[in-house]
């Protein structure tokens, strides 16, 4: 439910203001936890601590260590780094801080998404769009309309395995009355028997909506094909019936002696 849902929690934990004249002087320390997995396979601990709006010193748990920006920075990273009691307690929160608390921030998120309040499943569709230049390749459009919030990931998948290149999409677009609207497009060339599908994540899903591409003609060109042949049809009736009239009137005609 939460994959593609980009949770930050924010922590201030120590801020300071010293008031000298008319400056004023702000320090802190921010810590985050990043991650965009269901799963927390992602999950980046970041660890910064600034002055002035500048970060002097961070730990990125990718990194593993501590990196300096500043003169002062620099000092303190190398300090701490050369410390392995704050290093392997700074290593151990991705752990022990984030992925603890990201289990329950989602799980009060999906008691909240679980009551339909708050989320409105998309409707998916996939189309097929004519290429402005023509060319060989095809295209395919997969729309996800009317859903809410606005986090939302479409992606391709051939035969099952995803697709990255060749796919271009569009922002979430807000339709103006909280709903959003998405549209992702596929360029491919097409070979038989191969299966295109559209996978849809959202927070108002359990697991993942995955949308076949049907390559039969779309329901309007079926409409089409069937009103044409109808009107084909009743053209021939109608044509067929007024040679009989005719035939039949010019039949009585012949015969009739003067
Ligand atoms: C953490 O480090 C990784 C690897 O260098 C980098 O890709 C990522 O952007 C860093 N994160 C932040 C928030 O600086």
């Amino acid at each position: 439910m939460l994959k593609s849902n980009l949770l930050c929690f924010l922590l201030i934990l120590m801020l300071s203001v010293f008031t000298g004249g008319a400056d004023a002087y702000f320090g802190g320390s921010l810590d985050r936890c990043i991650y965009s997995t269901r799963d927390y396979s992602d999950m980046v601990y970041i660890d910064a601590y600034f002055f002035n709006k500048i970060i002097d010193v961070q730990f990125n748990s990718t990194v593993g260590k501590f990196v300096g920006y500043t003169d002062r920075g620099v000092r303190t990273a190398e300090n701490w780094n050369n410390n392995p009691d704050i290093l392997q307690q700074e290593r151990a929160e991705v752990d022990r801080y984030c992925k603890y608390n990201a289990q329950i921030d989602d799980s009060c998120v999906r008691d909240v998404i679980n009551t339909s309040l708050v989320s409105v499943k998309p409707t998916v569709k996939i189309t097929s769009v004519k290429q402005p230049h023509g060319g060989h390749q095809a295209m395919l459009m997969c729309s996800a309309f009317r859903f809410y919030p606005q986090r939302i990931t479409v992606s391709w998948l051939k035969d099952g395995k995803p697709v990255t290149s060749d796919v271009t999409s569009t922002e979430e677009l807000a339709n103006g009355d909280w709903y959003y609207q998405i549209h992702s497009h596929l360029e491919y060339t097409p070979k038989s028997g191969e299966k295109i599908s559209c996978m849809v994540d959202h927070a108002s899903f359990n697991k993942p909506m995955i949308v076949d591409w049907d390559p039969s003609l779309p329901e309007s060109e079926r409409n089409k094909i069937v009103i044409g042949a109808s009107g084909l049809v009743l053209g021939i009736v109608i044509a067929a019936a007024g040679l009989i009239y005719y035939k039949k009137k010019s039949k009585g005609r012949i015969l009739v002696p003067h």
